[in-house]
């Protein structure tokens, strides 16, 4: 009786498929029915992992990342179109994201929005409303934009690694900016930040067990060598395809690194900009502390459910110096060498 055989085969495989997405979700709030069913299906043939902020973690293409972020990339691997004027802001969870998006956006549209006026998108939206991310925002919840009317540039951005960049986005004329910090202010950034969007029934993340995880290599868009180490060759084979910075570098001297994202861009400052104040402007505007005092980073919902106000912690470079034991910068330290050791990319980790 071939026809009630594949009737039940069917059924169990949809049984088990809605059973363990249950199981997944328990008590997380993980909504992982909202999933395709092949996403679903993927999932059960995936390596997983504790997650931190959901139950589990896969691997998927070889980094760890949360269900719906897998089917997010998913659809953007598969429909996204590059432009050669594209620009993709990429970096790994808690380096800086936010203020990359902020000077770029403002480097970027210049012409068009004054950095002195008051009416500057940046003084009314968070920079994650102003340059969206595919993952998060563009191709989430089974989205699937049309952004072929957006103008040039179009400014995007993404924590995929560059291995899973599609070849086309790798062999069109798109620019990409890697932003890239510390491991261990990025370890702290996010550990706090983490905590701050788990629901009030969850138990906090420990520090010594989160942090044993970050060692493995389990955090989102992990490990965090792999996703430096993608960027950063990629970076010295192309340097006019990508500017590898370190949020270190641009703490410590913003203005000399605006001028070289917008030299990268193909948008450098003029000398008359530059007499005007514009690249100062810029930093002045795009500040930790000027971004943080603003209403709509005090208040609003940008990514996600996430509370903006928990994107401005303290902004500093070092912090971790507040949390992580000597052991813990011990092991941290070795890892760092162990991974990183030899390929040129090296930290300022005190202040
Ligand atoms: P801390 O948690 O150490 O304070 P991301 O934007 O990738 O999520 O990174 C978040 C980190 O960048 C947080 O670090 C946050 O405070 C810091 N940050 C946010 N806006 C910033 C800005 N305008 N200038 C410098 N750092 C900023």
């Amino acid at each position: 009786m071939p026809t009630s055989t594949t009737n039940t085969t069917s059924i169990t495989t949809s049984m088990v498929i809605t059973q363990f997405a249950k199981n997944q979700a328990n008590g997380h709030g993980e909504d992982l029915e909202k999933l395709t069913n092949e996403c679903k299906e993927l999932l059960l043939s995936l390596p997983k992992e504790k997650g931190w902020r959901t139950p589990y973690i896969y691997k998927y293409q070889g980094f760890w990342c949360q269900p719906q972020e897998i089917q997010a990339i998913i659809s953007f691997q598969k429909h996204f179109q590059p432009r050669d004027t594209d620009v993709i802001l990429a970096s790994i969870p808690k380096s800086g994201t936010t203020w990359l998006k902020a000077l770029s956006f403002a480097i970027m549209n210049r012409k068009q929005f004054a950095i002195s006026s008051n009416n500057h998108p940046l003084l009314a939206s968070n920079p994650h409303d102003l340059v969206p991310f595919f993952e998060y925002k563009l191709y989430a919840n089974k989205q699937v934009p049309d952004l072929s009317k957006l103008p040039d540039p179009r400014l995007f951005a993404t924590h995929v690694p560059f291995s899973s960049l599609q070849d086309s986005i790798k062999k069109s004329n798109c620019r990409i900016i890697y932003i890239c910090r510390n491991p261990f202010d990025t370890f702290i950034s996010s550990w706090i930040f983490s905590n701050k969007l788990r629901s009030e029934n969850v138990p906090p993340l420990a520090l010594e067990e989160t942090f044993k995880m970050y060692c493995k290599g389990l955090v989102g868009f992990g490990p965090f060598w792999d996703h430096m180490l993608g960027y950063w060759k990629e970076s010295l084979e192309k340097p006019d395809k990508v500017l590898f910075l370190k949020y270190e570098d641009m703490k410590e001297d913003v203005t000399f690194y605006l001028k070289k994202i917008a030299k990268f861009l193909g948008c450098p400052f003029s000398m008359e900009e530059e007499k005007e104040g514009v690249v100062e402007g810029i930093a002045r505007l795009c500040s930790f502390e000027k971004m943080k005092d603003l209403e709509v980073n005090k208040t609003g919902k940008s990514i996600k459910n996430f509370e903006n106000k928990h994107l401005f912690r303290k902004g500093e470079v070092g912090d971790w110096v507040n949390y992580l034991s000597p052991s813990m910068v011990k092991q941290l330290s070795q890892l760092a060498e162990e991974k990183l050791g030899g390929s040129g990319i090296e930290f300022k980790v005190f202040p």
